[in-house]
């Protein structure tokens, strides 16, 4: 079967910085509680009118990957997007990234598993790769949270955030084996510990009087917390566990970036020091689906991975959804 290397890698954040400061004069909060308890000292919040939704973040974290892999639009035959803060309800982000990037021999699909979406995209173009039905894909996590949560509940607006990261994915001969196992989880009926109420097909049952907060998301943080390093502890094990590898073989952990408490309890819980995991919340918060692919790309540039290190990918999100993957970087 053919493998499947990252080629290319890339990113992008909005401009504007929004800072735990500024956020006390939004809701009831203060940096010192933000800082404790997350993590997270500023993240990075798209302006409406300046061509930054989710596929403008997309598309310019795309060409990054693509400059750096030197592949052109054409070359691309697949652009999958994980995401769950889309342009539109449809055409699918992917297909907006599409035709900004005249990529015109792709198939392009969005892929919904909230903080875990980039793992489920990369596994759906891992697997296309092995069966031959792409060659050169484009995966991307591209959220514009800050339109899809209420900015006036402080359980969810001090976290989440904007953002783009985008990586090509390719089943040419090079060095590194490239993406060696992935391992996805779901649970269900788990949903309603964090959702948007309103949206699509879903009617609520009385629209009379009904809470126009709800088209925003909903989360029961404390009883994820938990729930997150459970799930991405038995992941990240399994996918050890599968790859033969061990904890000390591992040169970088990229988890999602929820909250510093939940990467620490992880790390422990794996027996890997925090000077292996990459972390990077204390300047881009939660941006869900992208946050493994913003970590990967500055990992990448900075240096922290290089040819023939064992990578090792970790989320957890919505849905609830998680999963861990391992690769062999190639760049
Ligand atoms: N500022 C000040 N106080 C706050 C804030 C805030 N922003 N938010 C909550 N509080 C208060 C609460 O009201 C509560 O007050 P009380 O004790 O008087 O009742 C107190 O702080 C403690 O609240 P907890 O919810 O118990 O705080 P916790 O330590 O659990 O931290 C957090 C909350 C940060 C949300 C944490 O639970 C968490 O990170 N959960 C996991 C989130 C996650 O992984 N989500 C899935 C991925 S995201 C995705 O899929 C998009």
């Amino acid at each position: 079967m053919p493998e499947a290397r990252i080629i290319g890698t890339g990113s992008s954040v909005p401009e504007r910085v929004l800072s735990n400061k500024e956020l006390e004069s939004i809701v009831d909060t203060t940096d010192e509680w933000i800082t404790r308890r997350t993590g997270i000292k500023e993240r990075r919040i798209s302006i409406k009118d300046e061509n930054e939704s989710t596929s403008d973040l997309a598309t310019r974290a795309s060409l990054k990957a693509m400059e750096m892999a030197g592949v052109s639009s054409q070359a691309i035959d697949m652009i999958v997007v994980a995401t769950v803060s889309s342009d539109r309800r449809f055409p699918s982000t992917a297909c907006m990234v599409q035709k900004e990037l005249d990529a015109k021999n792709a198939a392009a699909f969005d892929v919904s598993a909230a903080c875990s979406g980039f793992l489920y995209a990369l596994t759906t173009a891992y697997n296309a790769i092995q069966t031959g039905t792409s060659e050169t894909a484009l995966v991307i996590g591209a959220e514009r949270l800050s339109s899809i949560v209420n900015w006036e509940d402080r359980n969810t607006c001090v976290l989440m955030a904007d953002g783009a990261g985008a990586i090509l994915l390719s089943s040419q001969k090079g060095d590194g084996r490239g993406i060696m196992f992935a391992h996805l989880k779901s649970d269900g009926s788990l949903w309603n510990l964090l959702y948007t109420a309103r949206g699509n097909s879903h009617i609520p049952e009385t629209l009379q009087g009904m809470d126009l907060t709800s088209s925003y998301m909903i989360m029961n943080g404390n009883r994820l917390f938990k729930k997150a390093i459970e799930s991405m502890s038995s992941a990240a094990k399994e996918v050890l566990n599968k790859t033969s590898l061990t904890g000390k073989e591992i040169a970088l952990v990229v988890p999602h970036q929820a909250n510093i408490r939940i990467i620490q309890a992880l790390a422990k819980d794996l027996n890997i020091p925090m000077e292996k995991v990459y972390t990077n919340i204390h300047k881009y918060g939660n941006t869900s689906s992208a946050s493994i692919p913003i970590a990967l790309d500055e990992a990448n540039r900075d240096g922290r991975i290089n040819k023939g290190d064992y990578v090792l990918m970790v989320a957890f999100g919505g849905g609830l959804t998680w999963g861990a993957s391992i690769l062999e970087w190639s760049i």
